[in-house]
């Protein structure tokens, strides 16, 4: 049967929405104070869905270690606990999703943090028509997120997050997935933290009822174990792959 111009559109459009083998991509963006497990949520979502995780953080953090024009630019934003100019992250991102292994979906971990991002990530994904599927907000309490944040052990290598109460590597200082150097992250001391939080409810909170009232918001208990606060996220995550 020959294949008429509009049959092809549908054709092209349902392959954009779900892949080519009819699954649905999955465009994730999370919300949630600092420390509130957005990255640990994160790291294993993307192992589990197969999905990319983009953190600006660790792509700003990348650009500090590297001493690249980005990287001495965010420094000063960074250790003083600010956030880093709008224009700056929105090119970052702008280049980021339309890399190929973004084809499937991505995890956005960081990003937005203004309503300025948002806005321009809501026109960047009409105009590339790569829509939004949820956005996951973990909910912690401010003392929780200090205790968590002053404790927090980074690898050098892979970026991946430890604690020492609460998620212990097996070697101390070493990082059990691979073997790279842990470091304590220079925004993580208690009054970089506590700026963070403050730079954090005057402008990133906002953001929770901007994706309430767009009907993409998801709330979290973030306070659980981290086990069961992945179990809950896989559940809503595959409830919007269903859907
Ligand atoms: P970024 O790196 O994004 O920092 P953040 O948002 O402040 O988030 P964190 O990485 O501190 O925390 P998290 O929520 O990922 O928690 P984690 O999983 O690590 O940004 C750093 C800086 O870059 C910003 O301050 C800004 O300057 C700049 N920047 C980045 N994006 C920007 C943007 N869009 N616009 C402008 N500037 C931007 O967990 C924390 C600790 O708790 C870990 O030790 C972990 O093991 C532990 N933990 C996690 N979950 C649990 C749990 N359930 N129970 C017990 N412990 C837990």
């Amino acid at each position: 049967m020959p294949i008429n111009k509009a049959s092809l559109l549908v054709l092209e459009s349902f392959v954009r929405q779900r892949g080519a083998k009819g699954e649905k991509k999955l465009r994730v963006i999370f919300l949630g104070p600092p420390g509130s497990g957005k990255g640990t949520q994160a790291s294993c979502l993307s192992e589990k869905f197969g999905i990319p995780q983009i953190s600006t953080g660790d792509i700003l953090r990348e650009a500090v270690t590297n001493k690249t024009g980005l990287g001495i630019k965010a420094k000063e934003y960074m250790n003083k606990g600010e956030l880093v100019p709008d224009e700056v992250i929105i090119g970052i991102i702008r280049d980021r999703v339309v890399q190929t292994d973004c084809e499937n979906g991505f995890i956005l971990d960081g990003f937005p943090r203004t309503v300025v991002q948002a806005e321009s990530f809501d026109e960047m994904t009409k105009e590339k028509n790569i829509p939004v599927d949820v956005v996951l907000s973990l909910d912690v309490s401010e003392e929780l997120v200090v205790r968590r944040l002053c404790g927090r052990m980074v690898c050098k290598e892979c970026g991946n997050n430890y604690h020492t109460e609460f998620n212990l590597p097996k070697k101390k200082g070493i990082c059990s997935r691979c073997e790279g150097k842990l470091y304590h992250r220079p925004d993580d001391e208690e009054d970089v933290v506590r700026q963070r939080l403050k730079v954090y409810k005057e402008t990133t909170e906002p953001l929770v009822d901007y994706y309430r009232q767009k009907g993409l918001l998801s709330v979290i208990n973030g306070e659980d174990e981290i086990s069961n606060i992945f179990n809950q996220l896989v559940n809503v995550l595959e409830g919007v792959r269903e859907n």
